[in-house]
């Protein structure tokens, strides 16, 4: 049989989304109880390659494979044989010759996953290529999402701020869409991608246009990391138009949640106001990552 990945969303089935967000269900059950501990992944070995800074996606793999008995091992990319020169490919083979079942990597470059993927036998997730995807973020905020309005299908969500660079905003945008939600993006003219007319959203020019009747909205981080600068005046002005406060807010549907994938600079893309609010899913969208990634993980190794 051959392996599978997660590279992206794009192309994911509805089908194949459901099934890890039902399967997540679950993991989030086991991870809540006072017995977080199964051998679903017990025998596999997962390997973490993260070659940019990450607090919540490391972590919650590592949590999740821990949870379902696997072997985890971080590489410190830092302290590794890549300051050494070593490539990718290379990196990549040396772990998966020490019997890698599942890799999962993170990189500044968009591509870096797919090249991986199509070099080692393990399973390859992205954890994030440049402003490629995040597809797990993505199933995670989905998933969210379904725990608190049931279906997506029909639900406006809205992302608001620097979609440009944010994978998480493209890996969102493929999988609501697969499952039949109605996405509205805002952001200034510059941080909206050169193919945006080809994506399938509504995009508004008036932040209050794209988080009317949202039954959901997103926030993004302004990836400053990416940006060449001089792309918005200030971060005050940036605020005053693209920030999530809860006057914006107001214009959302009843109920709606207020998401971010963090890490949060709050003033900027959002106000503590919203982010703490009680409309806030933040730190639950942080828990929904352990039991998607776990369900994913178990995807692929044939295990849900
Ligand atoms: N949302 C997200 O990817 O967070 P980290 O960078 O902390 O992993």
């Amino acid at each position: 049989m051959s392996k599978i990945d997660m590279l992206g969303l794009k192309n994911v089935s509805a089908e194949r989304i459901m099934r890890i967000l039902d399967g997540a269900c679950e993991m989030k059950k086991l991870l809540l109880s006072g017995n977080k501990k199964v051998n679903a992944l017990q025998g596999k070995s997962v390997f973490l390659m993260f070659y940019e800074p990450s607090t919540r996606t490391s972590s919650s793999f590592d949590a999740a494979a821990k949870m379902l008995g696997a072997n985890c091992m971080s590489l410190a990319v830092k302290n590794s044989s890549v300051n050494k020169g070593e490539t990718l490919i290379d990196t990549g083979r040396t772990i998966d010759s020490m019997a890698a079942d599942i890799i999962v990597i993170r990189h500044s470059l968009g591509g870096a996953p797919h090249l991986l993927a199509g070099n080692v036998a393990a399973s390859v997730i992205n954890a994030g290529d440049g402003a490629g995807e995040h597809p797990t973020q993505a199933l995670l905020d989905m998933f969210t999402i379904t725990q608190h309005r049931g279906s997506i299908k029909g639900m406006k969500v809205a992302i608001v701020g620097d979609i440009k660079f944010s994978r998480v905003a493209r890996s969102n945008i493929w999988g609501l869409t697969a499952l039949g939600a109605e996405v509205s993006v805002c952001a200034p003219a510059t941080l909206l991608p050169a193919d945006i007319d080809r994506l399938p959203v509504k995009v508004c020019k008036d932040a209050r246009e794209a988080v009317k009747g949202a039954g959901a909205v997103m926030a993004l981080r302004l990836q400053l990391e990416r940006q060449s600068g001089g792309l918005f005046p200030s971060i005050k002005e940036y605020n005053r138009y693209y920030g999530i406060s809860t006057q914006l807010l107001q214009e959302a549907d009843k109920g709606a949640l207020v998401m971010h994938p963090g890490p949060i600079n709050r003033g900027a893309e959002i106000s503590s106001e919203a982010a703490d609010g009680i409309m806030s899913v933040i730190n639950e969208q942080v828990t929904s990552g352990v039991a998607v990634r776990a369900a994913l993980m178990c995807e692929l190794t044939g295990r849900l």
